[in-house]
């Protein structure tokens, strides 16, 4: 059967939490949505902001890289965005948009590609896996490149906990944030990051909330992407005084996430409070995990 139109639905993600430095990704229950369809001839890009609106758009790129890639020419395409992922925040937004249009072209010739394929291929656009991943397949996943080849592990995250996600006004790229990292790294910091990485991989799965606090002292990014970020540190300080369960950087920043447990209603208004009075705006979401991943509506 050939498929005309198709609807896709890619979740946020946030990635590194905290020591999983290029390795750890989580999705998260906020969405972006794309229709694809197949039209008699040339494009159709709408539903983005106006910057976004041309052939560089980063979901009209997938898709084109995808029909390259399986050898398909469809007569025209239209893409409409209805997006809620803020824009180079740290929250996946590259990926959601990659995701889309690889799965988008996929459905639209006929679905050649199997889910590693996507998967591979999306990897390949965007360079790196760990928003990728999270974003596919739903819930916490470790990834990695070995031998140009991306391996995964999905894992499950014990229940009763919720995150909330401090979402700065301005951006920062992944590009700026990476730009500031050192080219070597101290022994006994390589150290700290896999003593603590493997305690909140085993902490998150085992349900041993307690023992996240000590999990999230990463010291191979965020000291360094932290000094790019307003009030960064003492916002950290704040959320580990008031009752969180672990606050780190998420991605590649500037979103600082927090995680609580499910039941705490008082820290959103006790964070919200603090964070007017700081200079610059901060928005607040409260998130949960997403299990599903990407779907096709
Ligand atoms: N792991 C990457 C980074 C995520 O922190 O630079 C970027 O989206």
């Amino acid at each position: 059967m050939v498929i005309f139109m198709v609807k896709v639905r890619v979740p946020a993600t946030t990635a590194n939490l905290g020591p999983g430095f290029d390795t750890l990704g989580l999705a998260l229950n906020l969405y972006n949505e794309f229709t694809f369809e197949e039209i008699p001839e040339g494009y159709k890009i709408s539903g983005f902001k106006k910057e976004y609106g041309s052939t560089n758009n980063l979901v009209y790129r997938s898709i084109k890289e995808t029909f390259r890639e399986i050898g398909y020419t469809p007569t025209g395409i239209s893409i409409d965005a209805n997006t809620n992922i803020p824009i180079s925040r740290g929250l996946g937004s590259s990926a959601s948009c990659i995701l889309a249009g690889v799965i988008g072209g996929n459905e639209l010739a006929g679905r050649p590609l199997g889910k590693d394929e996507i998967f591979q291929l999306a990897t390949k656009i965007e360079g790196h896996p760990d928003n990728i991943a999270p974003a596919l397949f739903g819930g916490l996943v470790i990834s990695l490149m070995e031998e140009e080849k991306v391996i995964y592990n999905r894992i499950e995250v014990a229940k009763g906990i919720k995150f909330i996600a401090l979402i700065s006004d301005f951006t920062l790229s992944t590009k700026e944030s990476r730009e500031v990292l050192p080219s070597m790294v101290e022994y006994k910091d390589c150290i700290n990051n896999i003593n603590k990485v493997a305690l909140l991989i085993s902490a998150l799965t085992n349900g041993r909330f307690d023992l996240l606090r000590y999990a999230f002292k990463d010291r191979l990014h965020e000291p360094y992407r932290g000094k790019l970020i307003p009030d960064f540190f003492n916002i950290i300080e704040k959320c580990k005084k008031m009752d969180s369960l672990g606050v780190y950087l998420s991605g590649a920043g500037p979103t600082i996430m927090c995680i609580i447990d499910e039941d705490n209603e008082e820290f959103t208004k006790e964070i919200k409070a603090y964070l007017h009075t700081l200079d610059q705006p901060w928005n607040i979401r409260e998130l949960n995990i997403d299990l599903e991943g990407t779907k096709i509506l």
